[in-house]
C-alpha cells in the first residue's frame, strides 16, 4: 500500500499535497515525496521517514511554489525505503514525474527492454519503468500525453493508481487506475486526485470514483475522463457526507477493527504469489532442496504475538517436516548463550522489523555464522536488511498497536515454509501438498465467514466488560492460540488474563477459578478433544463459565460448555488462522465496551526499539 495525491488549482499546491498525504499516512509511512511545477520546470523533493520529514524539508511546502503537483507516501514493496526509491519517479530529463500505488508485476521485463533502448534507471522500484515507458511513448507519439498513457497501460501488468505530471503540459494532472484505489475530487478552488476520500474532504465532498482502466485529466477548472483506449467517457460524481476521521479508517471506528477486517486480503496476498502450479515457490528463500534437507534444527525467535506464531508453527514444522524446533522469546534467547550448531536455521519473526530484542537475537545468530531468515512485514526494516534472507508478509501497514493482520500473515508465511520444507525432505507427497495448499487457499474465505458473524461475539463481549480475570486454555496448537487470545484481551482491555496448557491447570491454576470466572477453551485438535473436554469439566465443576471455540463438526460440545463459537473445517495445522478471529473480535469489543483507547493502549508502542 502507498498513498498518492495530486492537485491543480488556484492555490499553492505543495501545502495541499502535504495535507492530503497526512490523511493517507495510514497507507504507508516509510518515505514521502512531492513533484511541483514551479512555472519553469518540475521540482522534486523526496525523503525517507515519515511525512513530517518532508514537511520540514520543504518548510511545510513553502519552498515549493507552483499551483500543480503530485505527492506520495510510501510503503515499500520493491526496493528498500530510501531517498532514491521514494516517489515521485521521473524520466531522464525530469520532464515527466510519476507517483504510483500498486505493483507493476512485469517491471523486470520492461526494465530490461528499456535498458536496451538506452534508458538509465536510478532506483530499484517497479514504478520507475512507468516514468521511462511514458517518456518512450510520449516521444514516439507526437508528445501526446494521453496517447502515451494509453500505450503504457496496455504494456504494464499488475496493479496501479498513477498520478502524472508532464512539464510540457504544466496545467494538467493525469491519473489512471487498475486494482488500486483512486478518486478525483472537484472543487471551486481546484481539482484533486487521491488514493482515498479523506485526503480531499477538506476541500470538497464531490468525488468521482475511478474504475479500473479509467483515465482522468484534470486542469484547474475542468475534469475529463477517458476509457482504457483513450476515448472520452462520462462519469457522475458522488456527494460524500462522512465524518473525516471515520473516512480515514474507511468507515471503521478503529484501525484495529479495520485491520481485523483486512485479514482475508492480507492472508490472500501473503499466500497467493507463493503458490504456483500446486507447488510452493519462495524465491526469496534462496535455498535449494538439498540445503533444506541439510537443516538439522530450527530456532524461531520473536517477541509478543510474533512469538506466539512461532509457538504454533513449532507444531507444524515438527509435525510436517520433522525438523526439531525451539521457539524462543528474543529477550531470553539473546542472553542465554544458546547452542547454535552447524545446520541450524534461525527464523526471526517481526512485523516492524525493528524490535530491539529480535534484532539483537538476529545479530547474535549471524555472529556465530548461523543462517538467518527474517519473516518481516516492513520492507527495508533493520531485520529485513540484516537477515541473510527475508520473506515478507504482505499485510500492508498496521497502525493499531495490537497486531491482528500481521499476526495472521506471519502464521501463513510459516505454514508455507513448513510445507516447502516437508516436501523437500520427502515427508509429504505431491498429492498431500496439493491438498494442504487447497486448504490454505480456502482460509481467506473462511476468515471472511467468521467476520460475518461478529454480532454474537459482540454481545458476548458486552457481558464481560467488568470481568476481573479471564482464562484461556487449550492443548497443542490450541494452547498457542490461547496465548494470543489472552494477550489480545489483556493488552487492550486491561483485564487480567492468562493462558494455560489445559493439562497444566491441575498443577496450581485451578485454584483461581471462582463462580462465574470466564474460561475460554480452544478445542480444534481432534486427537486432543477428549482430553480438553476433561479439563473443561474440571473448571466447570468449580464454577467457571466456559466459552468454547471449536470446529463446526463438534456440536456435541454444547452438552458440556455454556457457549460455543464454531469455526469452519480446515486442516488441523491451520486452525489457528480461524480460531484467532473470534478471539480478536472478543478482545476488541471488550475494549470498546470499556470505552478504552483501542488503537493505542496505555504503556504500549507499536514498535519496541528498546530492550
Ligand atoms: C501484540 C503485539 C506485540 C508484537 C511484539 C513484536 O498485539 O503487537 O506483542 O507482536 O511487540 O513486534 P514485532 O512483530 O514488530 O517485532
Amino acid at each position: 500500500m502507498c498513498g498518492i495525491v495530486g492537485y491543480v488549482g488556484k492555490e499553492q499546491a505543495a501545502p495541499i499535497l502535504l495535507d492530503g498525504l497526512s490523511k493517507l499516512e495510514y497507507r504507508g509511512y516509510d518515505s514521502a515525496g512531492m513533484a511541483v511545477y514551479d512555472g519553469d520546470k518540475i521540482v522534486i523533493n523526496k525523503t525517507t521517514g515519515r511525512l513530517k520529514v518532508l514537511s520540514e524539508l520543504t518548510h511545510d511546502g513553502a519552498t515549493m511554489p507552483g499551483n500543480i503537483g503530485i505527492g506520495h507516501t510510501r510503503w515499500a514493496t520493491h526496493g528498500e525505503p530510501s531517498e532514491v526509491n521514494a516517489h515521485p519517479h521521473f524520466n531522464e530529463n525530469r520532464t515527466i514525474a510519476v507517483v504510483h500505488n500498486g505493483i507493476i508485476e512485469n517491471y523486470q521485463k520492461l526494465r530490461n527492454i528499456l535498458v536496451e533502448r538506452g534508458y538509465k534507471f536510478r532506483s530499484e522500484t517497479d514504478t520507475e519503468v512507468v516514468a521511462h515507458l511514458l517518456d518512450y511513448y510520449y516521444n514516439k507519439y507526437d508528445k501526446d500525453p494521453l496517447t502515451a498513457l494509453v500505450k503504457v497501460i496496455h504494456r504494464v501488468e499488475g496493479s496501479y493508481a498513477l498520478g502524472i505530471l508532464f512539464a510540457d503540459h504544466p496545467d494538467v494532472v493525469y491519473a489512471v487506475r487498475k486494482d488500486s484505489p483512486l478518486i478525483v475530487g472537484q472543487s471551486e478552488e481546484g481539482n484533486l486526485i487521491a488514493s482515498d476520500v479523506p485526503a480531499v474532504l477538506k476541500y470538497t465532498r464531490d468525488v468521482f470514483f475511478i474504475e479500473n482502466g479509467e483515465i482522468a485529466r484534470l486542469t484547474k477548472d475542468t475534469i475529463a475522463f477517458y476509457n482504457v483506449d483513450g476515448e472520452p467517457i462520462e462519469k457522475q460524481s458522488k456527494h460524500i457526507d462522512w465524518d473525516i476521521n471515520a473516512a480515514e479508517k474507511n468507515g471503521y471506528e478503529h484501525f484495529m477493527l479495520k485491520e481485523i477486517y483486512e485479514q482475508p486480503k492480507a492472508v490472500r496476498d501473503t499466500i497467493s504469489p507463493r503458490i504456483k502450479d500446486n507447488d510452493i515457490v519462495i524465491e526469496e528463500l534462496g535455498m535449494t532442496d538439498e540445503e533444506i534437507r541439510e537443516i538439522k534444527k530450527i530456532y524461531i525467535v520473536a517477541c509478543g504475538s510474533a512469538y506466539h506464531t512461532g509457538v504454533t508453527c513449532k507444531y507444524i514444522f515438527e509435525g510436517l517436516a520433522r525438523i526439531p524446533v525451539e521457539v524462543d522469546l528474543a529477550s531470553e534467547f539473546r542472553y542465554r548463550n544458546p547452542i547454535l550448531e552447524d545446520g541450524t536455521l534461525v527464523i526471526i519473526i517481526s512485523q516492524s522489523g525493528e524490535t530491539a530484542d529480535s534484532l539483537a537475537a538476529l545479530r547474535l545468530a549471524k555472529e556465530q555464522g548461523i543462517k538467518t531468515l527474517g519473516i518481516v512485514n516492513v520492507v527495508g526494516s533493520s531485520i529485513a536488511r540484516e537477515a541473510d534472507k527475508v520473506m515478507y508478509t504482505w499485510a500492508g501497514p498496521e497502525i493499531a498497536v495490537a497486531t491482528t493482520k500481521a499476526y495472521s500473515c506471519q502464521l501463513v508465511a510459516q505454514y508455507l515454509l513448513a510445507l516447502k520444507f516437508a516436501k523437500a525432505r520427502g515427508k509429504i507427497t505431491e498429492d498431500e501438498l496439493k491438498e494442504y495448499l487447497h486448504e490454505m487457499e480456502m482460509l481467506p474465505n473462511q476468515i471472511e465467514i467468521l467476520l460475518g458473524n461478529k454480532e454474537k461475539i459482540q454481545k458476548f463481549a458486552n457481558r464481560y466488560v467488568a470481568a476481573k480475570d479471564v482464562f484461556f486454555i487449550g492443548r497443542g496448537i490450541d494452547y498457542a492460540i490461547s496465548l494470543e487470545g489472552s494477550l489480545k484481551l489483556k493488552e487492550i482491555s486491561y483485564i487480567h488474563s492468562e493462558a494455560y496448557a489445559a493439562g497444566e491447570l491441575k498443577h496450581g491454576t485451578i485454584s483461581l477459578i471462582e463462580d462465574g470466572t470466564l474460561v475460554t477453551a480452544v478445542v480444534t485438535q481432534e486427537e486432543l478433544y477428549k482430553k480438553t473436554i476433561s479439563n473443561i469439566v474440571e473448571v466447570k465443576t468449580r464454577g467457571a463459565y466456559v466459552l468454547a471455540v471449536t470446529n463446526e463438526d463438534n456440536p456435541d460440545i454444547e452438552r458440556t460448555v455454556d457457549s460455543v463459537i464454531y469455526i469452519p473445517k480446515t486442516n488441523k495445522y491451520f486452525t489457528n488462522s480461524l480460531a484467532i478471529i473470534p478471539l480478536q473480535l472478543f478482545a476488541y469489543y471488550v475494549s470498546v465496551g470499556k470505552g478504552l483507547d483501542v488503537d493505542k493502549p496505555r504503556n504500549l508502542a507499536k514498535s519496541v526499539t528498546v530492550e
